[in-house]
């Protein structure tokens, strides 16, 4: 399945990639064509309402790693190792990545550049497919002072860049970059031989992945806050309101279009890049 998805790469075709954490939805997606579905530690917030992924363990990833792959047993699925599961060293690391594997994936993302490139090596060496997660990375959320762009400086691009050729040398499948400037994701997928994942990064990374509940337009926030405090990230496009407005209001046809909104490079738009 991943070089099928590094053929299509190599043939101009962006990749649809969005994050799914059960079985119902997992089939809809298969369905739909999306090339891959991410069991995202963001589940802490969308499926649990929390604040943010602090609170996430292996537990609950390989439970809804399962959930995924029963339903949609034909898609790469990609899962999150959560925060504390790679970082002490690479042999827990390799430890998790194992249990995630043996639960249904085919491939796990952890988040940050430096050390963690040898952790990403460690893996790759061992068989386990890694996808690296770079430029704003939630789990150091608090580190980072918030939800903010990462990159802006030189310096900090600088860094990222550095990061990204790192972890494609190691052997990274993947780069996943988060709240990026455009400009800079587009030097770095230009510059890396590992496909780039974008989420608020541009259109010029090879793929694109988004949260589905903000694709569904249905999470307002944690469940501690209020619904009318919620703000919209601006690299989200509501695809359920746009199929409503296209006459054919479903989930269905709003993941749909989302793939194809990937494919014809008509998602993102300026307007939801930094
Ligand atoms: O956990 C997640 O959903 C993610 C995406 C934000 C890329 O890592």
């Amino acid at each position: 399945m991943l070089e099928n998805l590094q053929k299509l790469v190599k043939s101009g075709e962006k990749i649809a990639m969005l994050t799914c954490y059960d079985a119902t939805f997992a089939k809809l997606l298969e369905l739909a064509g999306m090339d891959i579905l991410l069991v995202g530690d963001s589940l802490g917030m969308v499926l649990q309402g929390a604040e943010n992924t602090l609170n996430v363990s292996m537990h609950h990833m390989t439970y809804h790693t399962k959930m995924v792959k029963n339903g949609a047993p034909n898609t790469l699925i990609m899962a999150d190792m959560p925060i504390g599961s790679y970082e002490q060293d690479n042999e827990a690391a390799y430890k998790n990545a194992l249990w995630l594997i043996k639960s249904g994936a085919h491939i796990v993302k952890f988040e940050g550049g430096g050390k963690r490139v040898e952790t990403a090596r460690y893996l790759v060496e061992r068989g386990i497919p890694v996808c690296a997660h770079l430029g704003f990375t939630p789990q150091s959320v608090n580190q980072l002072g918030g939800y903010k762009i990462q990159g802006k400086t030189e310096e900090s691009a600088e860094q990222i860049l550095k990061d990204a050729s790192a972890m494609s040398e190691a052997g990274a499948s993947f780069v996943l970059l988060e709240m990026v400037p455009a400009s800079l994701a587009k030097k770095i997928t230009a510059s890396i031989s590992a496909p780039t994942i974008g989420i608020g990064a541009g259109v010029d990374c090879s793929g694109q992945v988004l949260v589905l509940q903000d694709l569904l337009g249905i999470y307002t926030g944690a469940a501690s806050k209020k619904v009318e405090d919620f703000k919209r990230p601006r690299f989200v496009r509501n695809f359920l309101q746009d199929s409503a407005a296209d006459g054919k209001p479903s989930v269905q046809a709003a993941v749909k279009a989302y793939v194809k909104a990937v494919k014809d490079k008509a998602f993102p738009a300026p307007d939801h890049s930094y």
